[in-house]
């Protein structure tokens, strides 16, 4: 990336008159209390994926038509996302379970800082604004809770392809007349970053090769979806991707694959409360690793046409996980199963490959009686008998999730402060956990 160029950002304006800097919501201080003890057990759908619906609803940025989009889940990030996307003067239509956006203009091709730094998701606008727009500027995201994340591979993808790129004032500002295919190689697997470059390459002129890309199934909905608007993409799933650029993009519909986290998730509290659980409209396929770990730890799993059943009657046993890209382990999952290893007699060791800085859940776990040791990268996990209920902190969206897992077998109460962090990724958790039994609430 080239030196800061400390002249004032020239083509691009700040923000489109009257555009509301502060973001699409202030975020409240909820809490969540839960009575921890009951077995789950029931039925409940899962959502639609949220890290499939971020670079999908940028990816209608590529287009002048409208792309019609279903399963959206219902998330404050898909929110952020809905007006990141308005700022730049795409226009929205909600109706019933479905989305239409429509990017016949684009006004301002500009991510502020503001939305940037609640979602560094965000980077996903680089891609479509300067395969579109010929020129984007979007804020660095800063500092991140789960380590560096930096988006230097972003950038150089953006390079090779022809693209010109400074840092000025803390934004990326890109510019290109057009995009050039190229063959670039990752340095690490990036996800955001496969479909940044993915999403520029659809208008590229020739053919473009990412190679060492990510073969999250996230990976394979985007590319799905823009197949569908008329971009020529193989591999995607694969480590090689070849698109082929064309002039332009057309409407299309689609619907958003399901929340293999989400599901996941439920799984694991399953999983941990010793009961009897239905996720309907799974997609199990995406989740080997996680239904092999869940058996390991003593659960049993059934699929059945596309819906997953997770029961355990047995006792726990103590299981290893160490995260890798799809198709390991998903590090978003990572702080789920370290919830339920607190309660597997035995010594359970969970290894993070992937960021650097995502432990700070084994603080809060600790303090509801945990017995966690970190060293490195790992945690060494030795089962205890029960978990007692405390005031606990979320300090990032899956450390949140496996907090409610852990009061969810905790005795007594367990509150758990800023569950902001778990509003960005889980549609309704309360309503969802509530219907299968457990005694969940949300104060304001
Ligand atoms: C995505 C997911 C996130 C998940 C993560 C890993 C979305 C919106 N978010 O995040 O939920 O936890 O994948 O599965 O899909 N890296 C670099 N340079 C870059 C980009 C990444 O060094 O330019 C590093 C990161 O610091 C990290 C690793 O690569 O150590 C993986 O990050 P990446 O796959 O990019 O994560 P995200 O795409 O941000």
């Amino acid at each position: 990336m080239d030196a800061p160029d400390l002249a004032p950002p020239p083509a691009i304006a700040d923000a489109p008159p009257g555009a509301d800097r502060r973001g699409p919501h202030a975020l409240p201080m909820d809490k969540l209390v839960i009575e921890g003890g009951p077995r789950l057990a029931g039925a409940i759908a899962v959502s639609g994926a949220k890290n499939a619906a971020l670079p999908i609803l940028c990816a209608s940025l590529l287009t002048a038509e409208p792309l019609r989009l279903s399963n959206v889940p219902r998330l404050n990030d898909v929110r952020t996302m809905r007006t990141l996307l308005a700022q730049m003067g795409v226009a929205h239509d909600a109706t019933g379970g479905a989305l239409a956006l429509c990017a016949a203009h684009i006004d301002w091709p500009l991510a502020p800082y503001e939305l940037v730094k609640t979602m560094r998701a965000s980077i996903l606008a680089l891609g479509p604004l300067l395969a579109r727009c010929g020129e984007a500027r979007v804020s660095l995201p800063g500092g991140c809770a789960i380590g560096l994340r930096p988006v230097d591979q972003h950038v150089k993808g953006l390079a090779a392809m022809g693209a010109e790129i400074d840092l000025e004032h803390g934004y990326i500002a890109a510019r290109a007349r057009r995009l050039r295919g190229a063959r670039y190689v990752f340095d690490v697997v990036t996800v955001t970053g496969t479909e940044n470059l993915m999403m520029a390459a659809t208008l590229a002129e020739g053919t473009t090769v990412l190679e060492n890309a990510a073969r999250e199934p996230e990976v394979v909905d985007l590319a799905r979806c823009l197949v569908a608007m008329g971009a020529r993409i193989v591999g995607a799933g694969t480590d090689r991707i070849a698109i082929d650029g064309v002039d332009a993009l057309h409407g299309a519909t689609h619907a958003i694959m399901p929340d293999r986290i989400e599901t996941g998730t439920f799984a694991a509290a399953a999983a941990a409360t010793g009961g009897d659980v239905v996720l309907e409209g799974a997609g199990a396929d995406a989740l080997d690793a996680v239904i092999d770990k869940l058996r390991e730890s003593g659960a049993s799993v059934d699929v059945r046409d596309g819906a997953l059943r997770v029961r355990r009657d047995g006792p726990l046993a103590p299981f290893n996980v160490r995260t890798a890209p799809f198709p390991g382990f998903p590090t978003d999952m990572q702080a789920q199963m370290m919830a339920l290893a607190t309660v597997a007699p035995g010594t359970s060791v969970i290894t993070e490959t992937i960021f650097e800085n995502r432990m700070m859940h084994v603080q809060e776990l600790k303090r509801l009686g945990a017995d966690i040791e970190v060293e490195g990268n790992a945690a060494i996990v030795r089962g205890v008998p029960r978990l007692a209920g405390a005031t606990v902190m979320a300090t990032d969206l899956r450390a949140s999730a496996g907090l409610v897992i852990a009061g969810l077998i905790a005795d007594g109460e367990t509150t758990i402060d800023r569950i902001y962090h778990l509003d960005r990724g889980y549609e309704r958790i309360e309503d969802k956990l509530g219907a299968l039994g457990a005694r969940i609430r949300r104060v304001r």
